[in-house]
């Protein structure tokens, strides 16, 4: 008699999900399994994504990222720097991000499915109107709609009006006043809260400037993500 062993995973890009089944004597069910239970061990471990929140959500949500993975044009990040925005706030639990350039959502909708795991919500910021209506249609498909608060206004003005606290934010705006935007949200942001910036390693104006600056600050920690092909910068705050 055989015993059949189904395995159903996620692959890499976690948008894509495999199932194997195969059979196997009895013999070897005990180590098969204990070595299934490891390896699902090893993989939690990696990884914190469907780990927690409604499954039927994430499965609304993978499908909307599969189907529209090749669609992008307006500026979007790359799927893989939105997983790594998606990582960082589910692994530190942040409920309260800012994000300040939606152009039609993509990011937006890494962030939002994250907060959508953590209980929290996103605002974010875009001055152009079709963009921002383009993300509205996005996130409503994504079914993600509840978790954003998407404000069409002018991030220069609309980032110091902003009350916060935030303990996530992700600059991916006007190069040139990413400073200016780290400036206006330092005050807001918790001790042990993120910033992130999108586009450091791509030589805009103004993003070594900001880089060198973030670096230069006793209180934050700066990582880069060079992973990433525009580089991320990761930087968390260590004290006020
Ligand atoms: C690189 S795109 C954002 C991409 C988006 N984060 C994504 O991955 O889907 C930059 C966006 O910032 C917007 N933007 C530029 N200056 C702005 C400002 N002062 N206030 C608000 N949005 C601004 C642009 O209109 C553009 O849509």
């Amino acid at each position: 008699m055989f015993f059949y062993v189904q395995i159903t995973a996620l692959d890499a890009s976690f948008l894509v999900k495999f199932t194997i089944m195969f059979p196997i004597a009895p013999r070897y069910t005990s180590t098969i399994a204990f070595l299934l239970t490891f390896t699902f061990q090893i993989s939690c471990g990696q990884s914190s994504i469907n780990q927690q929140g409604d499954s039927k959500l994430d499965q609304k949500v993978e499908k909307f990222l599969a189907d529209h993975r090749n669609d992008w044009r307006d500026m979007n990040v790359p799927p893989k720097d939105g997983q790594t925005l998606h990582d960082i706030i589910v692994s530190k639990k942040y409920t309260s991000a800012l994000e300040i350039g939606t152009s039609t959502g993509h990011s937006t909708v890494w962030l939002a499915w994250a907060m959508s795991k953590t209980g929290g919500k996103v605002i974010t910021v875009e001055i152009d109107e079709r963009r921002y209506k383009e993300a509205l249609k996005n996130l409503e498909e994504a079914g993600l709609s509840d978790y954003v608060d998407a404000r069409l206004a002018d991030a220069h003005e609309l980032v110091k009006e902003l009350s916060g606290p935030f303990d996530f934010v992700f600059i991916d705006a006007d190069k040139n006043w990413y400073m200016q935007y780290f400036k206006d949200v330092d005050p807001q942001l918790s001790v042990n809260g993120c910033i992130t910036a999108h586009n450091v390693t791509n030589r805009f104006e103004g993003t070594k400037e900001f880089l060198d600056y973030i670096q230069s600050l006793p209180n934050y920690i700066t990582e880069i993500d060079r992973k990433s092909r525009s580089g991320i910068s990761i930087s968390y705050k260590k004290q006020d």
